[in-house]
């Protein structure tokens, strides 16, 4: 049976001090969870995060891996060298990255197979913008995301990742999806990963929402069938509201 997970999406956000207290906190608040807890950090504080959580109920991840293995391309951080600081799960696709730093369906693909060859689990991002949803043409749009970036894998690579559909709209805007949209989607989802990996592969699929997800909504959000948990941005930012989304399963 699939993991139920929130993940928290820190973005280019807290200071290292600030990131090592964010750490202590939750480290001190999140007991037995009913569900996996990860937090995606930038950088700077992964390997000081991997440490403090050593032994604890969460686990940390990224926010991005480069495409190269390793070698002269300055300001890039390998999947090797974030394997290396404990972390165990990578963020791909986050429509940030897409969308500021123009990252290609192919560029995801790579970065995909990097994190997998270095045994992180990648947190696919997935998810369509506003127009795109004006136009009634969201599923397409997530299906060519999908399609194009994961599809190539092997069963027993597809088996590690996570899909995250993030609706662009919804992120950091304060709109976010209703259940019944966001479910609508996450079945797609779910139907397009049967036809190519097998019912079992897409049952046991996490898939989680990301875009505005609070304690307020997450309740909701969690008990549709096909919405197995959150990628959070804004609200993984504090503890008590990270807790809010943790403790609504
Ligand atoms: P948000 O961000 O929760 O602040 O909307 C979610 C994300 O971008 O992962």
């Amino acid at each position: 049976m699939r993991k139920n997970i929130v993940a928290g999406n820190w973005k280019m956000n807290k200071n290292f001090q600030e990131g090592l207290d964010l750490v202590n906190e939750l480290k001190e608040k999140v007991v037995n969870p009913n569900c996996e807890v990860i937090v995606c950090t930038p950088f700077i504080h992964l390997a000081c995060a991997a440490d403090e959580l050593e032994g604890s109920v969460i686990a940390v991840g990224a926010e991005d891996c480069s495409t190269h293995e390793s070698g002269a391309y300055t300001g890039e951080v390998s999947a090797a060298m974030i394997k290396s600081t404990g972390a165990k799960y990578c963020i791909i696709g986050h429509s940030e990255r897409r969308t500021y730093f123009k990252e290609s369906h192919e560029m995801l693909k790579e970065k995909v197979l990097m994190a997998l060859k270095n045994d992180l689990r990648p947190i696919f991002c997935v998810g369509e913008v506003k127009e795109q949803r004006e136009q009634g043409i969201q599923n397409s749009v997530v299906e060519a995301q999908i399609k194009e970036s994961l599809f190539n894998l092997t069963a027993e690579e597809f088996a590690k990742v996570v899909v995250a559909y993030e609706p662009v709209w919804a992120i950091g805007t304060g709109l976010t999806a209703t259940p019944d949209q966001a479910e609508e989607i996450h079945a797609h989802i779910r139907s397009l990963i049967a036809a190519k990996y097998g019912k079992e592969m897409a049952e046991n699929t996490t898939i989680l929402y990301g875009g505005s997800c609070k304690p307020s909504n997450a309740k909701e959000l969690f008990a549709k069938p096909d919405i197995d948990g959150g990628l959070i941005g804004g609200a993984a930012l504090k503890a008590d509201d990270f807790c809010g989304i943790i403790n609504a399963f």
